[in-house]
């Protein structure tokens, strides 16, 4: 298995390109079964999550042409198949997001219940009540979903527990783009991968309004044609490389970064001391001095995103003073803590609420990756530590950021893939 190891004490300088959104990727990447024409898409990011979607568009008949690097063609006219098997769905939660889309355009689904997962507790009865509201039957039966019928549009209530539900709202936003009348869907997620999927479905010949707010209003359509459509700037990317600048000091250049996204974190980037600048297609990060400590609460967006807790705990864990986190879209998403705590940090937990008193330096040490944004936090953590740091199992790092290691040192960390040495 890979790992990375990082000699801390580095300072970054330089630009990064940041690279297309991965959970904006996915969701357009299912939207196109609700065509039998192409869809081309631009700017997908060259990672793990990628290539898992489209060995299961693979599998249900789609045909993956793969342009270029960034571009995929996808053709959807020779779908053969309504169902995703365990063997794929447990490889990427987000396959769910299929469930939509597939039953729209063939009538009835079942698809693998997504397992367990790391970060907690990920029910998927929103989905189940949205694509139920539109008229569709739903049972789960052997670990499968299975939905049939046709679509009506309808009054659909989407929030939980814990806000709304990014990938509820894209399953029922895509059924009923086909479904016949019009939907309302309230308590819809307001997230700009959401605003991008609805841009998509409009260009597809979707009649789709108030993405971005609460409430999205889809007038069914007959039939959707294909199209081709640039995907956004990864958000969670940005905010991470911006919280490796931060924690590591000296300035670096995010480019193709769309600040309007993230706009919860450089408020707080700002409040710790650090100097942006922005303007429509980039952000200058520099930090000339030392950082403050910081108070945070995880929200569905505008909020601060859950995708960049650990990262943000990474940074201030060398921040001065105390610093208050707070996760309520995940309660549990704290594995990284321990490995944190390992390194020399000082953090506690108390139910949903993680108190990190800053110290003066961390020290490398050998940690395990247990999520995507958790590794993402044991790199920044390792950036900033003292000596050598090794971290295990960084394939999860790999399904969600691309080439995180060689965009790093380009501009000036000194962090190198190798293998895992077994021991017997
Ligand atoms: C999306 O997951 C992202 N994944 C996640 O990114 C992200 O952490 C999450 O949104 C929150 O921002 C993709 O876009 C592919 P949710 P999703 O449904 O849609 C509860 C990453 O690292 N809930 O918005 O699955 C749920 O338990 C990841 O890239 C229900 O109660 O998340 C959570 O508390 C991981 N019932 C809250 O809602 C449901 O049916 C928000 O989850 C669905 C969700």
């Amino acid at each position: 298995m890979d790992t990375f190891i990082i000699q801390g004490g580095n300072q970054l300088n330089g630009s990064v390109k940041i690279s297309g959104s991965k959970n904006a990727s996915l969701p357009m990447m299912a939207a196109c079964v609700l065509t039998e024409e192409d869809v081309i898409l631009n700017n997908v990011p060259d990672l793990r999550d990628i290539r898992t979607m489209k060995e299961i568009l693979k599998f249900l008949g789609v045909t993956v042409e793969q342009k270029d690097t960034h571009t995929v063609s996808l053709n959807a006219s020779k779908l053969n198949k309504n169902e995703a098997p365990y063997d794929l769905v447990r490889k990427m939660r987000a396959s769910v997001c299929l469930l939509g889309p597939l039953l729209a355009r063939t009538g009835s689904t079942r698809i693998s219940m997504p397992g367990g997962c790391v970060i907690g507790p990920r029910p998927v009865d929103l989905h189940l009540k949205g694509i139920k509201g539109l008229g569709a039957s739903v049972s789960i039966e052997h670990g499968y979903i299975k939905t049939e019928g046709k679509l009506y549009g309808a009054d659909i209530f989407l929030g939980g527990r814990f806000g709304s539900s990014v990938t509820a709202t894209a399953n029922v936003l895509m059924a009923a783009c086909l479904a016949k009348g019009v939907t309302y869907i309230e308590s819809a997620a307001q997230e700009p991968e959401i605003i991008a999927l609805a841009k998509m479905l409009v260009k597809m010949g979707a009649q789709v309004e108030g993405a971005g707010s609460h409430v999205i209003t889809v007038k069914g359509v007959q039939k959707l044609h294909g199209c081709e459509i640039d995907v956004i700037p990864d958000r969670i990317e940005t905010g991470t490389f911006m919280m490796a600048a931060a924690a590591t000091g000296g300035k670096v250049a995010l480019i193709n970064a769309d600040a309007k996204h993230i706009r919860a974190v450089t408020d707080k980037l700002l409040e710790t001391g650090l100097s942006l600048k922005i303007s429509s297609d980039s952000i200058e990060v520099e930090r000339d001095k030392p950082i403050t400590s910081a108070d945070i609460i995880t929200l569905p967006f505008p909020g601060f995103p859950t995708d960049l807790q650990a990262q943000m705990m990474a940074l201030m864990t060398n921040g001065g003073g105390l610093s208050v986190i707070t996760e309520k879209v995940y309660p549990e998403r704290f594995m990284h803590i321990s490995e944190l705590n390992r390194m020399g940090a000082d953090i506690k937990l108390e139910t949903a609420t993680a108190i990190v008193k800053g110290v003066k330096k961390l020290s490398g040490a050998s940690v395990m990756a247990s999520d995507l944004r958790a590794s993402a936090g044991l790199v920044i953590a390792g950036l900033i530590a003292e000596g050598e740091t090794q971290i295990l199992r960084v394939y999860h790092i790999d399904r969600g950021y691309e080439k995180i290691e060689e965009k790093l040192a380009l501009i000036g960390a000194d962090i190198k893939r190798g293998k895992e040495i077994e021991h017997v």
